[in-house]
């Protein structure tokens, strides 16, 4: 009998395909009423508890300085889930969720108030069963974790007795530069062991980019032209159609290259570049990420293969919009770009030679994240030369968003012509191939924290190894003003020389 139960694949304890419920166990979320929290974290906590993946000993536990009650709270944190949740709404999983939530007002720097979390922490450990287990969410800004790492020193938060775990959760930006990541990355480790860190880059938790590993190391297909032998280059995209909102202070600080170049552009390149990894574990896939990174190469001439801008007024979606420098709370005079493209090389055996071209932007026309990997031509063609005009290199997109999946472009005969050969697109589109919808970044990286997966999260030196390739950047940058582009085209004609030079053109996605 036993035998048969353990051949149900649905009753093996390994069977990948069942969800593991985490330990149960607190997430206490730092500046739990601002945007972030009120966008994606609460509406991710709403997401999991609907699908049944939080543990019955499950408490939500908010910090933040509004003088809330917890009446005040509770009704901000159920507006959120209502109206950011990906699942539908369902008013019995919100009220056993309420019943776990909680809410201790006070600042940063208040130590009366921390001890009042602690002591609440103290005791939903004892309503709720939680085992002394908690995450501890920064969702705060820079400025506020060294305060914040303090206060959870004094205060003992970080640490345990017996098998009970403590985790943090660090969000993006990693410092400014590599001095001031290597100044952070001192300041958790004093507080936090390197396995208690949870570095957050919500595109590491996107279904599509997960995909990447899959798209590579689980088929035969692509791996073997992966390599300088037939790329002829590789072009990373992150557009927006979006401005900066309402965060002028930390964009006007920040720009677009410490602000997705250093890390989810460079994370993009790092999955598309490492080797395999030998095991599906964080320790592995850290290992050959970091190997890429640091084999990334600037190009000497940064003056013509690094280009910066940013957006002038112009349209979008049939809307006038403001320049960047009208922007409420931007300074006149600031020279932050909102646009940022440069050529990378990475000196190794399967890329030398290969150009990765990385840009982002906003107020660009639309938003759209993917990676194309551009093959070059064939070494020869027989056929007459009008015929192939049409044709050009063949192209594997990963589409990361909108419209999830994969495109492969290559050349098809044009039916009735003689041989005439022009570009086709052969389309596999997640909506289309499965019926699950995928699940937010937030959701799969919160609950991949309380289950201690660190598999989606960088780790320090990958954090460092970024800020070595975007520091010189910065630096040669610090004494030039933005290319100028009007809102609503691809970014500056700079740009497009840039890849002229190479002659090469972008992607118009
Ligand atoms: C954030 C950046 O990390 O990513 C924002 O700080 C940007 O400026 C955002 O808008 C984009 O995320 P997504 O998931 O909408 O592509």
């Amino acid at each position: 009998m036993a035998s048969t139960l353990n051949s149900n694949p649905l009753r093996d304890p390994r069977d990948r395909r069942l969800p593991r419920l985490p330990d149960a166990s607190a997430l206490v979320v730092f500046g739990v009423t601002g945007d972030l929290s009120r966008k994606k974290l609460i509406p991710a906590v709403y997401d999991l508890a609907n699908r049944g993946l939080l543990p019955p000993g499950f408490v939500l536990l908010g910090f933040a300085r509004r003088d809330w009650e917890h009446g005040d709270f509770a009704q901000f944190a159920r507006e959120s889930a209502e109206k950011g949740a990906r699942t539908p709404f369902r008013a019995e999983v919100w009220d056993r969720l309420e019943s776990s939530i909680r809410f201790v007002p006070g600042s940063f720097d208040d130590d009366v108030a921390f001890d009042k979390l602690c002591a609440t922490l103290e005791e939903l450990d004892r309503s709720h069963g939680i085992g002394g287990n908690a995450a501890f969410y920064l969702s705060v800004p820079p400025s506020a974790f060294p305060v914040v790492l303090k206060q959870m020193q004094r205060t003992g938060l970080a640490n345990t007795g017996g098998d009970a775990w403590r985790r943090v959760v660090i969000e993006k930006p990693f410092g400014h530069d590599l001095g001031s990541a290597r100044e952070l990355n001192s300041l958790v480790d004093d507080v936090f062991t390197p396995a208690g860190v949870y570095r957050i880059d919500h595109y590491l938790g996107k279904e599509t980019v997960q995909n990447l590993f899959a798209l590579r190391f689980a088929n035969t297909l692509f791996e073997p032209i992966w390599n300088s032998q037939f790329v002829d280059s590789v072009q990373i995209t992150m557009a927006e159609d979006v401005g900066i909102g309402t965060r002028a202070g930390f964009y006007d600080e920040t720009g677009a290259a410490r602000d997705v170049l250093q890390n989810h552009l460079l994370q993009l390149l790092a999955l598309t570049a490492m080797e395999e990894p030998v095991s599906f574990s964080a320790e592995t896939i850290r290992t050959e990420k970091i190997k890429v990174l640091r084999a990334v190469s600037l190009p000497d001439d940064l003056a013509r293969y690094a280009v910066r801008g940013q957006y002038e007024q112009g349209w979008l979606a049939g809307e006038r919009v403001a320049g960047y420098l009208d922007e409420k709370d931007i300074p006149a005079d600031s020279r932050t770009e909102t646009y940022a493209a440069v050529r990378l090389g990475i000196e190794t055996r399967r890329w030398a030679g290969v150009p990765f071209y990385l840009r982002t932007g906003k107020r660009l026309p639309r938003r759209v994240t993917e990676i194309a990997i551009v093959f070059k031509k064939a070494p020869h063609l027989p056929f007459d030369q009008t015929d192939t005009a049409e044709l050009g290199n063949n192209q594997l997109v990963i589409r990361v968003q909108p419209d999830e999946g994969v495109t492969l472009k290559f050349g098809s005969k044009v039916p009735g012509s003689a041989m005439e050969v022009r570009d086709v697109a052969m389309d596999f589109l997640f909506g289309e191939a499965f019926t699950e919808a995928l699940p937010e970044a937030y959701e799969r990286l919160i609950l991949d924290v309380l289950l201690g997966d660190a598999t989606l999260f960088p780790n320090n030196a990958e954090v460092e190894e970024s800020w070595r390739i975007i520091d010189p950047l910065e630096e040669h940058w610090a004494s030039t003003t933005p290319f100028r582009y009007r809102a609503g085209s691809w970014g500056p004609t700079a740009a497009d020389e840039m890849l002229a030079l190479d002659s090469r053109r972008w992607r118009r996605p």
